[in-house]
């Protein structure tokens, strides 16, 4: 709602110097004037990152939920139809986002942080694992009928083949990970991989 104030007020309001770290920013505002004065010039001081993760944490947490809904996959049967299907559509958004934000944020992070020789092997390694399982044995399971023993064979190589993968990561890349980059590195690359996670998952059709 407009306050009533002018252009000119506006400027001198915005004129003001920072909030002066002495003064209580929880005051209480006497007149309308002053609210709508603080309103426009208080600054929020920065809030905590309590929630968030460094770049191990954060693809550590999905890890741990696609092993999860793999455990849930391999323990279904032909006739648990739609539990299947919902199960490999999530598992597909899931590992889309996360092999994305590792392959467009971590590794490459990863890459030019290590040396030649075993930092630069694990990094195409990796990248090897996720084309197997995300471009060939994933669209496979995909593509078959989730009511056939099929599907349950199918399924079954691709919780394997990421165990095997998100073992690897944990055991060798991550601790070299640490080795290599700063903690606030570790944070940062951690923040810039959770607003891209939400962007795919939001792009993909979030599963509530
Ligand atoms: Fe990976
Ligand atoms: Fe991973």
């Amino acid at each position: 709602m407009h306050d009533g104030s002018d252009a000119s007020d506006d400027a001198t309001v915005r004129a003001r110097p920072p909030l002066n770290p002495c003064c209580n920013p929880r005051r209480v505002a006497r007149t309308p004037m002053d609210a709508a004065m603080r309103a426009d010039w208080l600054i929020e001081p920065p809030r905590k990152k309590e929630t968030a993760m460094d770049a191990i944490q954060l693809l550590k947490k999905d890890h741990s939920t696609v092993r999860g809904l793999l455990d849930e996959l391999v323990a279904t049967t032909p006739r648990g139809l739609k539990k299947r299907t919902d199960l490999i559509s999530r598992i597909a958004r899931e590992l889309k986002a996360h092999t994305t934000i590792e392959e467009e944020i971590f590794y490459p992070a990863f890459k030019a942080a290590g040396e030649k020789g075993n930092d630069s092997r694990m990094f195409f390694e990796a990248k090897e694992e996720h084309r197997a399982a995300g471009d060939l044995v994933l669209p496979d399971v995909l593509s078959t009928d989730p009511g056939s023993e099929k599907f349950s064979g199918r399924a079954k190589v691709l919780k394997e083949m990421i165990e095997h993968h998100a073992k690897e990561e944990e055991t060798d890349m991550f601790p070299r990970a640490k080795q290599l980059l700063s903690k606030e590195e570790l944070l940062a690359l951690g923040d810039q991989m959770a607003v891209r996670k939400e962007q795919l998952l939001a792009a993909n059709g979030r599963t509530p």
